[in-house]
């Protein structure tokens, strides 16, 4: 497919990757007017606009109306679609079934999975199912409970020593990226060097072939919680709400609506 020749060319070239996740239609429309390389709608949809405290409740109906919304969105950028927890747990056939639902219906070119040692043979069976698949590797948030938490994965020898066997069996079983999340960067940097397919490093440092962000955090949208991996570049919470102050503020004296404002 020749978005994903695309990407894999850019690593080749030595030129990064740049990803965003979107959720919802106009969002899609901005990042590729800004010409980014691919949007993950992540099931951290969940978490940013469904309210959830963590990715765990995200169901396969919710992800499917934010793929499509994205899908909607835009013309051209490939669109990379997140199963959800218990999406590819169960069954290869459910697996299967689930991955194909976001390219039949809501017009994704790949799905990525969390994946773990366990998880090999499901993402084998996505794939040969002619679904391509980004793995994703470290912390992955779907396992918050048998990791013990958010912890940044790799400090350890043996922690190291996995994730450079998983992200090696990805490559051979044919993911074409892989995520890196929350990985010490010197072991995502062996990792990305012992690959001929990308590495999309969120909180694994600079030497990864491309970067993603979760877009409410790049936009400043949640005041609580700024991961120490994120760049802010505005500040649209304090925005919004001054907004909706001043329109507050504008009813409340009169000032709205205007002679403009109607007819
Ligand atoms: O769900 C998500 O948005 C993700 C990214 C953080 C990689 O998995």
């Amino acid at each position: 497919m020749e978005y994903l020749k695309k990407i894999q060319e850019k690593k080749a070239r030595g030129e990064k990757i740049v990803m965003l996740t979107a959720y919802d239609a106009i969002t899609a429309r901005i990042l590729e007017e800004a010409e980014i390389d691919a949007i993950l709608v992540g099931d951290s949809y969940g978490m940013v606009k469904l309210g959830y405290e963590n990715t765990l409740p995200v169901t396969m109906e919710e992800m499917l109306i934010a793929v499509k919304a994205v899908s909607r969105g835009i013309k051209k950028i490939p669109v990379i679609a997140d199963m959800p927890f218990l999406s590819f747990h169960i069954s290869k056939e459910d697996a299967i079934k689930n991955a194909g639902l976001f390219l039949k219906e809501s017009k994704a070119s790949a799905v990525k999975v969390e994946s773990t040692e366990s998880n090999f043979d499901i993402i084998e069976a996505i794939i040969k199912a002619e679904i391509p698949v980004m793995g994703h590797i470290g912390i992955v948030p779907q396992s918050i409970y048998k990791l013990g938490g958010y912890r940044v994965q790799g400090k350890t020898e043996k922690e190291a020593k996995r994730l450079k066997y998983i992200a090696k069996k990805l490559e051979e079983i044919g993911c074409f990226a892989i995520v890196l999340e929350g990985i010490v960067s010197e072991v995502a940097k062996e990792i990305t060097e012992s690959l001929n397919i990308p590495t999309i490093g969120i909180g694994a440092g600079p030497f990864c072939d491309g970067q993603i962000l979760v877009i409410d955090d790049l936009l400043g949208l949640n005041p609580d919680f700024i991961p120490k991996h994120a760049k802010k570049y505005a500040e649209l919470y304090k925005i919004i709400k001054e907004a909706v102050i001043n329109f507050k503020n504008d009813i409340l004296n009169l000032k709205f609506p205007g002679k403009e404002n109607y007819f």
